[in-house]
């Protein structure tokens, strides 16, 4: 296949640097995170029109909870308010939607949302765009070994492989990452999936999430085209 037509099935981003978008302009990190959203926006836009089929994006960490409680409640409120004013967008465009990671710390109210609009649209097909909401790596390994191991007792667990044990992670169904994009110039995995990134291809940009749109994307995928996956292997 050509190189220019090697589009990677999953791409997942940690979308990094809306408090520094905002600081650089004067503003609050409230600002920087309401213009990070229409970032959201275009890069799923970005995925249908370049033929992904999952994309996965960072939202907010386990450890994002020991943030100050006024700038956690904005970012579920915006969550709350990107779900109202998107539901019907996802419809019309066949885009599924996902919300993964440690429900059980969210509130009742956002939860029924997410609910919802995974429930409306669970039939589509042409793109899944999955959130990470309280979402760490280590948590879903110890959550998959806890529930591997009630569900499996201790005999089948001990010679369960790795595509079985996987079954078991939040992500169970969903293709491992082909590409990794961080944002904001750190560049680290700050507990995302660590599990799912084995083989991942990692790009880190200094572009900070809100100044991150369509080009950068697109400019993303035609780096991933250029890079060889050999996956231990000589080729
Ligand atoms: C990413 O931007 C959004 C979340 C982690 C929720 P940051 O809020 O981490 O922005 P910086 O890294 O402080 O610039
Ligand atoms: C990682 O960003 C988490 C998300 C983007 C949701 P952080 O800003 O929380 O990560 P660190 O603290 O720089 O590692
Ligand atoms: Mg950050």
């Amino acid at each position: 296949m050509d190189n220019t037509e090697r589009i990677p099935v999953h791409v997942s981003i940690i979308m990094d640097g809306n408090g520094r978008w905002a600081k650089a302009r004067g503003k609050e990190r409230v600002a920087g995170h309401m213009e990070g959203v229409g970032s959201v926006r275009a890069v799923v836009e970005a995925a249908c029109e370049t033929g992904v089929k999952y994309l996965s994006l960072y939202a907010f960490s386990e450890e994002n909870w020991g943030r100050p409680a006024a700038e956690v409640d904005t970012l579920m409120s915006l969550m709350m308010k990107s779900i109202r004013e998107e539901c019907a967008t996802f419809l019309k465009n066949d885009i599924r939607f996902v919300v993964l990671g440690n429900r059980a710390r969210l509130s009742d109210k956002l939860n029924a949302a997410i609910d919802g609009m995974m429930d409306q649209t669970a039939h589509c097909k042409r793109l899944t765009v999955i959130v990470f909401l309280s979402y760490s790596g280590k948590w879903d390994i110890l959550q998959a070994a806890a529930k591997a191991s009630a569900e499996l007792g201790p005999e089948a667990m001990a010679t369960l492989s790795e595509e079985d044990f996987s079954k078991y992670l939040v992500t169970a169904g969903i293709p491992d990452p082909d590409l990794l994009i961080r944002t904001s110039g750190e560049q680290r995995i700050s507990n995302y999936l660590l599990w799912q990134c084995a083989y991942t291809e990692f790009l880190f940009t200094d572009v900070l999430w809100p100044d991150f749109r369509k080009e950068e994307f697109k400019a993303a995928l035609a780096e991933y085209a250029r890079r060889d996956r050999r996956y231990g292997k000589v080729k």
